[in-house]
């Protein structure tokens, strides 16, 4: 290998820059040429490319968002799309490259690699933490921390008006920071895709906790829950009766979950898969993610990522209901 382009892809995690930075730095120590390639699968396709020096990579490991931008690419899902990236990285010498984003990333990145013949390894970059082959992803730490810090800011009105909150987190299909922010930040129950929810029995478990004379009492609902998230089980609420005295309110956290300085552990973490995805390149891997499991960086091939389910901790779960 004497050439790599890296790139981020797909929905952004604070600590992206850092893994940037890594992974230039890495690759320039090891005699290596490195090219920045924009807005992931849709620079690629437009040629959208920039050399990278030890400069380009300065002051950002404590930035959020990505300084190469990031997209999520529909032409890059047919044939033709991967056939024009890998022309363009042909053509500009690129022979192996870094792929910082999530699961939709490493599916792109595997489908190049059998079409084309590109040696990838892959950095889990995501706030949701869904990715198998990893303890945490890049950007987790730092959302749940956004995460429960806004929990904590919504405890103090909601206890000052003895308010019932509906707290909606980010996680896409997954509940790993709505059960961390849950424990966290004091929730009184946290509703997670990963188990059956129904709706008489949140209202049975709202309005028991209620009476017990709570100052206030905060649900987090994952976005992913299958009862329409924060909106829709407020909704429901408001709909029946037995509520109509519960001073109901709802918060979208959103995208603030995404942005922001990444934490220490986040960028530790980055610096870290960073380096160790230059040196698996370098060990002649491909088709890999790199991952910290156990504090020990690991490797585990993209199609194992894509297609297993990393399981929540339902030890945490318990926490919850012993804790409220
Ligand atoms: O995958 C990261 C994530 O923030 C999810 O938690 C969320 O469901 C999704 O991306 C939001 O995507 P977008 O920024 O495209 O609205």
């Amino acid at each position: 290998i004497q050439h790599i382009g890296v790139y981020t892809s797909g929905g952004d995690a604070p600590g992206m820059n850092a893994c940037l930075r890594s992974t230039v730095r890495t690759a320039l120590s090891n005699d290596l040429e490195v090219t920045g390639i924009r807005r992931g699968y849709e620079g690629m396709i437009e040629d959208d490319f920039v050399e990278m020096d030890r400069r380009s990579v300065s002051n950002i490991v404590q930035t959020g968002g990505t300084i190469l931008k990031s997209a999520r690419s529909k032409e890059f899902r047919t044939e033709a799309g991967r056939a024009r990236a890998a022309e363009n990285l042909k053509a500009n010498g690129i022979d192996a490259l870094v792929a910082i984003g999530g699961d939709g990333t490493f599916r792109g990145a595997s489908k190049l690699q059998q079409e084309h013949g590109i040696s990838i390894v892959g950095c889990p970059g995501t706030i949701d933490n869904d990715l198998f082959g990893t303890d945490a992803t890049i950007g987790y730490d730092t959302a749940l921390n956004t995460a429960i810090q806004n929990i904590d800011r919504i405890r103090d009105t909601a206890d000052a008006h003895n308010r019932l909150f509906l707290i909606e987190v980010m996680g896409r299909d997954a509940g790993f920071i709505a059960l961390n922010c849950g424990i966290g930040g004091g929730a009184e129950l946290v509703l997670i895709p990963e188990t059956i929810t129904e709706m008489d029995m949140i209202k049975e478990r709202i309005l028991s906790l209620m009476s017990a004379q709570r100052r206030s009492t905060i649900v987090v609902v994952a976005e992913g829950d299958e009862l329409g998230g924060a909106r829709g089980i407020e909704q429901a609420l408001r709909e029946d009766p037995s509520f109509d005295d519960i001073d109901l309110r709802s918060a979208i956290l959103g995208h603030t979950q995404r942005g922001g300085s990444p934490t220490a552990s986040d960028r530790v973490l980055a610096s870290r898969l960073g380096v160790a995805a230059v040196e698996a390149l370098l060990d002649g891997h491909t088709d890999v993610m790199v991952g910290m499991v156990n504090g020990e960086t690991k490797l585990t091939p993209l199609r194992n990522v894509y297609s297993r389910k990393k399981s929540i901790d339902y030890d945490l779960l318990k926490l919850t209901q012993i804790l409220s």
